[in-house]
């Protein structure tokens, strides 16, 4: 259990290469915030030469050990004002579009909508042309028309922000840090 504490920031990483190491930086320059990963996040980070015991020693990790997502429980106990997930895979794009909570990052979007949490997602599959960085290679993909609906569609939701670069990522977090009356940079 987590001991009482001034709301964090809850920050969901998916199994993502694309913009793994740029949503990391953003990661720390920012106060209070506790990651919780995905199991393809997991894997991914050691494929990116990320290790999760060395991400460990400065900030605190959930994994997604458990059936239930049991660490979603947090969201209720009031010790997360925000939830960011980034980056987001089309997967956990579309199974938040669909409604579907079958993992640690889509049971926070899910649960944090039921709060009322503000969520940002930075969507990474979202241009027809993707130029990036693959374990030992750079490869140019081409995210399908339905991952780029599922992007457009996750738009309409409530208390969710789409970031589509890094750029309005950093710009969201601003804008949510300066409603909140925190400025982190
Ligand atoms: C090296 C590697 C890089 C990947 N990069 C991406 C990516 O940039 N975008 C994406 O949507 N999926 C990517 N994937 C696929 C996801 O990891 C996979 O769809 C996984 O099931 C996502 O699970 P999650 O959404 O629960 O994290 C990558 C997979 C591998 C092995």
């Amino acid at each position: 259990m987590l001991a009482r504490e001034t709301p964090r920031i809850a920050w969901g990483l998916t199994g993502s290469g694309h913009y793994l190491r740029e949503s990391l930086e953003i990661i720390e320059t920012l106060p209070d915030v506790d990651l919780f990963v995905t199991r393809a996040a997991a894997e991914i980070l050691g494929m990116y030469g990320i290790p999760l015991k060395r991400l460990r020693e400065k900030i605190r990790i959930f994994q997604d050990h458990t059936a239930s997502s049991v660490p979603v429980g947090f969201l209720y106990g009031g010790h997360y004002h925000t939830l960011i997930i980034g980056p987001a895979t089309s997967n956990t794009v579309a199974k938040c579009v669909a409604g579907i909570s079958d993992t640690l990052v889509t049971n926070l979007y899910a649960q944090a909508g039921k709060c009322r949490i503000p969520s940002i997602v930075f969507a990474c599959d979202c241009e027809p042309t993707v130029i990036t960085e693959a374990p030992g290679q750079t490869v140019t993909l081409y995210p399908r028309p339905i991952d780029l609906e599922n992007t457009e569609r996750l738009k309409s939701f409530p208390y969710t922000s789409v970031a589509e670069s890094i750029e309005a990522l950093k710009s969201a977090i601003d804008q949510r840090m300066t409603c909140l009356n925190t400025s982190f940079s």
